[in-house]
């Protein structure tokens, strides 16, 4: 098993990364320090992993109860946060018990909130069971609702007690969930380890094959580097947003799909694309770099050729982007593989031609 911590002072935390976590003593033991429990889930997640999760907690004389919420991005928001709170307040936790997230990052996020804001904030655990919530949403304590007229749109920063990774959950995740996980992945190489990035191209066959040590240690990567970035930068006033690489122009990809066509890291990965043809035309990076990114993503069975949305539509959908300072985007490129930089003093011509041969 291995551990990290992100550290943040007196809120820093553990991340276990490890086989058959879910059950085991010494982990859930170190933990879970209160009387009660609640494990908010789903019922696919929960018919695969609750009932060995509630025998570990409930052989360390915690109380262990179920909510089952609905499955899916849909369902992230304020009726499924609404009846979370009901169900709280019904059974009567409070600060004596743990909020347990079970599941991908729908329920990582919205159990967050709910730990959040619940009683001001009452402990809470995530159990991450995707690729993508293990090696992204489950650390660094951004938690959300959507609103129907963004996504996100609702949240708080509320760092979890701990995070408990068993790479044995990814075992029943389709194919398709795991190469979307894999976008960020290769996203922590991109921009700030060369190194593991060439890992990743030499290795992305034992990931996609499901191999146990390969994913310990693509997972052990991408939380260390993730966690070194919140540790430095909790709130996103500088260094975390270079971990929205890829993600401005994937967003305007995935809102164009409708949250429904492209997943997540498969929006990313297209984003990256646009992202590293962008810091080419502002003079850093060789085709060859660029090919070479292709070559790992599409590797990792992620697309790489944006959608045809048009100049206008993908720069209207890039405004409405969170990190638009002063009606600019701002975007995150790189001047050689393994380091980005924020830029807003981009050529705009260069980006909307970009954009138009996409277009
Ligand atoms: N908080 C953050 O920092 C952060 C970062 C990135 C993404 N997110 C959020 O994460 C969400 C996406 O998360 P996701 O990609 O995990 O999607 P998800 O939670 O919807 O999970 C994908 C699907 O896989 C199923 N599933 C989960 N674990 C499984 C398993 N082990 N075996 C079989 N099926 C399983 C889920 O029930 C769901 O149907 C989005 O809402 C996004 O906004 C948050
Ligand atoms: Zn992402």
């Amino acid at each position: 098993m291995i551990q990290l911590k992100v550290e943040l002072g007196s809120r820093s935390y553990p991340v276990f990364i490890g086989q058959g976590l879910l059950s085991s003593d010494r982990v859930l033991g170190k933990v879970l320090t209160k009387e009660k429990s609640l494990v908010i889930t789903n019922k696919k997640v929960g018919s695969l992993y609750f009932e060995e999760l509630e025998t570990a907690i409930r052989a360390l004389g915690v109380e262990v109860t179920p909510l089952f919420i609905e499955d899916g991005e849909k369902h992230k928001n304020l009726e499924t946060l609404s009846f979370i709170y009901d169900e709280l307040i019904r059974q009567g936790y409070g600060r004596q018990s743990s909020i347990i997230a079970l599941g991908g990052g729908v329920v990582g996020d919205i159990a967050g909130f709910a730990a959040a804001t619940y009683q001001r904030g009452v402990p809470f655990i995530q159990i991450p069971t995707t690729l993508l919530a293990q090696v992204d949403s489950s650390v660094g304590g951004k938690t959300a609702i959507n609103h129907s007229l963004g996504k996100n749109m609702i949240g708080a920063f509320y760092q979890p007690e701990a995070v408990i990774i068993d790479i044995g959950t990814l075992s029943s995740l389709p194919k398709r969930q795991v190469s979307s996980g894999l976008a960020e992945v290769i996203k922590y190489g991109l921009i700030r380890d060369a190194e593991f990035f060439s890992w990743l191209d030499a290795n992305m066959h034992n990931l996609t094959n499901g191999q146990t040590e390969a994913l310990c240690y693509a997972i052990e990567k991408s939380c260390s580097l993730k966690a070194e970035i919140v540790s430095q930068d909790e709130r996103e006033n500088g260094t975390r947003a270079l971990l929205n690489f890829g993600h401005t122009f994937g967003h305007a990809i995935e809102v164009s799909g409708q949250y429904t066509k492209y997943l997540h890291g498969e929006a990313v990965a297209m984003g990256s694309m646009l992202a590293l043809n962008m810091s080419r035309s502002m003079g850093f990076l060789d085709v060859s770099d660029v090919e070479k990114v292709r070559t790992v993503l599409k590797s990792a069975g992620l697309p790489t050729t944006p959608p045809n949305l048009g100049k206008s539509l993908y720069l209207k959908l890039m405004q409405r982007d969170k990190k638009v300072k002063n009606g600019r985007i701002r975007l995150v490129l790189l001047k050689d593989i393994g380091e980005a930089y924020i830029s807003d003093d981009y050529d705009s011509k260069s980006l909307e031609f970009l954009l138009s041969m996409e277009g």
